[in-house]
């Protein structure tokens, strides 16, 4: 490394040595961060870097003395070349579910109650905030330094941008008097009236301007050199936390007045609230005053302000059942509906696409919208019933109309009406094509089906790229560097046609890929030491990554969870017939595995070539690591548990959401397999099939017990 001869071992370095040590390697690395981050011209390869930083931080565990405030190894994870280091995030950053009119904000607190066995008029109360619109962030302080800001990313992995959030007014580094380890979340954002002005700026010097304060913030935020945020005017709020080594407050508003403290930024306008019409009001107040606040919001967040509480409420597998967003009303604009093209997506179906004349909808131009499918074109729903026009006179919507597009948060956009008054004369009904627009193949639509997909498999190519698309993505296989561009134009050269093609690409094509406009000896290298990594990789990202219909992220996580390992679940998906036998019946008794999802994936692992494609998949991994039960200390992790009869100290809900957090699997009926069955009074057949079967039963204080117990101190 740079003419420093072979290294002495650094547990025989003498003080002198290591003196001289420290202050080479912290030189060159200080170099080394500078020629990169700011002048976009390394002179090390990251190797070398590493090793460089890895003996450093090893002199210093050595000599702690030695170890200077500014030492390049207290910069968490410099950022690597291809973009930021990844984060693991301690606690899940989490996304919110949505409310989009009153009756969903009742029933959401009718959900609390219900889980909860709160009668309706018991007290509960809740705040009320702003949902500012802009990008989240994790910052984390150890002994009250900031050591870590990392963005949301998949919620649970994001990117480090530590260097550029240390230049954010708002955001202080040091904090007095904070827990030993506190996490402070919020949202960096850009006030409307700075955003006009970087845009005025970005123009003069001849760059694109950003789309909406929310891009702004976003972009600015994501720049590897720091020196460029600094110059942007960020904002933050903190609204929420992560990790915390000890408590700071028994509310959700006394949390956020004691962030307010400790010098964070809180937003004004949050409010505690003692009922839902309270709640409902204070969203009529934030809505009003929306025009004046200088800064974007896209609805009102409630919270349920015993922490307490919040606990006992728990997660689902993405959002947290004690709050929720209250979105403001789509924003819409009137267009020109240009043509209707036909997409054909990974399971095959013919989706339909609206070309529209672009057209700014809240700050965002739109030039395609969604059609959903052939009966929606036609003005119906997947039942037959009128969605747009009269009982018996549904409206269809047909190529050149005017139309009404509108857009809900980040989701696509949509079509809301049509102006029949400005259909042109020569406008004709749309007809749906029955063949595949990509293959030619027949495309069916099966009863009860809203949808018509191809019949082609893998040999659809349209199926194949959007299979490999999906594969690659960030809740999958999420590959470093193979994004979905990639992989198509390797789909186009033949070098990948499923999964498994990905892990021989440096042994089939890897001289080529050298080759390539735009590739070199490097990046080549780092495309292929990023595939080598995930042959190492969670079971529930294999599930998912095999793109069966149905199975989302979510149920990949279940199943994932339920069977442990890959060797568990194929056995038993092997096995299963589709409605019948033993294996079928484990399947559809996993609690949130329906039959529609089972019989996709038993289908999916009989059909030939989609099967041979899975077993050559799992041929090029190392290791798909076995499912860790959530508590694996637990007393009941990995256990199949069955709750039955009336719960009166938890109801049936939070009873359920505590085993599952406690690593077992909830099931609806009593089997062989069933390790517990939790009998609370009025138990009937299953608690007497428990009996037969030799399969313990506690009843509902025994239940406490253990569930209190897990709780831990
Ligand atoms: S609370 C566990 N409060 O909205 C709950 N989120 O759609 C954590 N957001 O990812 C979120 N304003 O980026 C919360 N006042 C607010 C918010 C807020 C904006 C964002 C946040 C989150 C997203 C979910």
């Amino acid at each position: 490394m740079n003419g420093s001869g072979p290294q002495t071992k650094v547990e025989d370095l003498d003080r002198a040595e290591a003196v001289a040590e420290v202050s080479r390697l912290t030189l060159l690395l200080k170099k080394a961060n500078i020629a990169y981050h700011q002048q976009d011209a390394p002179q090390i390869t990251d190797a070398e870097y590493d090793l460089a930083k890895r003996r450093l931080a090893a002199i210093e565990v050595h000599f702690p003395d030695m170890e200077q405030d500014d030492s390049p190894t207290s910069q968490v994870g410099a950022a690597p070349r291809e973009g930021f280091g990844k984060v693991r995030h301690a606690v899940k950053m989490l996304s919110l579910g949505n409310a989009f009119d009153d009756a969903d904000v009742v029933d959401f607190d009718k959900r609390i109650r219900a889980f909860l066995g709160m009668t309706d008029s018991a007290l509960l109360g809740y705040t009320a905030e702003p949902k500012i619109d802009g990008l989240s962030l994790s910052l984390r302080y150890e002994q009250g330094k900031l050591v870590l800001a990392a963005t949301r990313g998949d919620g649970e992995t994001g990117e480090n941008v530590t260097q550029n959030a240390l230049t954010l007014a708002d955001i202080p580094t040091k904090l007095t008097g904070a827990p030993d380890i506190l996490e402070v979340r919020g949202e960096v954002f850009m006030g409307h009236a700075d955003f006009a002005e970087l845009n005025k700026k970005q123009m003069a010097k001849g760059e694109k301007p950003f789309a909406n304060p929310r891009n702004g913030a976003a972009g600015s935020m994501r720049q590897l050199d720091a020196s460029v945020t600094a110059a942007r005017p960020l904002k933050f709020f903190a609204y929420a936390w992560g990790e915390i080594s000890s408590e700071i407050s028994d509310t959700q508003i006394g949390a956020i007045a004691r962030l307010a403290e400790l010098g964070f930024q809180t937003n004004p306008l949050t409010k505690a609230c003692e009922s839902v019409t309270d709640m409902l009001g204070h969203y009529g107040k934030i809505e009003a005053s929306r025009a004046d606040l200088g800064y974007d919001i896209d609805g009102v967040v409630y919270k349920v302000n015993d922490l307490a509480l919040q606990a006992r409420l728990g997660f689902r597998s993405t959002t947290p059942r004690w709050a929720i967003a209250h979105k403001f009303p789509a924003e819409t604009a009137w267009t020109r509906l240009e043509a209707i093209d036909i997409q054909v997506g990974r399971t095959g179906a013919l989706s339909p696409v609206a070309r529209l004349t672009p057209v700014t909808v809240g700050g965002v131009v739109v030039s395609n919208a969604t059609l959903h499918n052939e009966d929606y074109i036609a003005g119906l729903d997947n039942k037959g019933e009128v969605i747009r026009g009269g009982p018996d006179s549904p409206v269809d919507i047909r190529e050149g109309d005017l139309v009404q597009v509108y857009r809900a948060g980040d989701v696509i956009p949509k079509i809301r009406d049509v102006d029949l008054t400005k259909r042109p004369e020569n406008a004709r009904p749309y007809e749906f094509r029955t063949t595949c627009p990509e293959c030619g193949s027949d495309a069916i639509r099966e009863d009860g089906d809203a949808v018509r997909r191809c019949s082609g498999g893998i040999i659809c190519p349209a199926q194949a790229i959007e299979k490999l698309r999906h594969f690659v993505s960030r809740g999958a296989f999420d590959i470093e560097g193979l994004g979905a561009r990639q992989v198509e134009a390797f789909y186009q050269k033949d070098w990948i046609k499923t999964p498994a093609d990905i892990f021989s690409l440096e042994k089939d094509h890897g001289d080529e890929i050298r080759r390539l406009d735009g590739w070199g000896e490097k990046s080549a290298l780092n495309l292929f030491a990023a595939i080598n990594a995930r042959r190492d990789i969670s079971l529930a990202r294999v599930i998912f990554a095999l793109g069966i219909r149905h199975v989302g992220a979510s149920s990949a996580s279940l199943l994932a969870r339920s069977y442990g390992s890959w060797e568990a679940f194929e056995e038993a998906i092997s096995k299963s017939e589709i409605g019948t036998g033993a294996e079928w019946e484990n399947l559809v008794a996993i609690d949130g595995v329906g039959a529609v999802m089972a019989a996709s994936l038993v289908a999916a692992f009989h059909q030939k070539s989609e099967r041979e494609a899975i077993d050559r998949l799992v041929k090029a991994l190392t290791n798909v690591e076995d499912a860790k039960a959530v508590a694996s200390t637990s007393p009941i992790a990995g256990k199949i548990v069955v709750f039955t009869g009336t719960l009166e100290r938890m109801t049936r809900a939070e009873a359920k959401a505590r085993a599952e957090a406690m690593g077992a699997k909830v099931a609806g009926s009593v089997s062989k397999k069933t390790d517990l069955v939790v009998a609370g009074p009025g138990a009937g057949s299953k608690a007497r099939k428990a009996a037969e079967l030799g399969v313990e039963v506690i009843d509902e204080d025994g239940w406490f017990e253990l569930a209190s117990e897990a709780a831990g101190p």
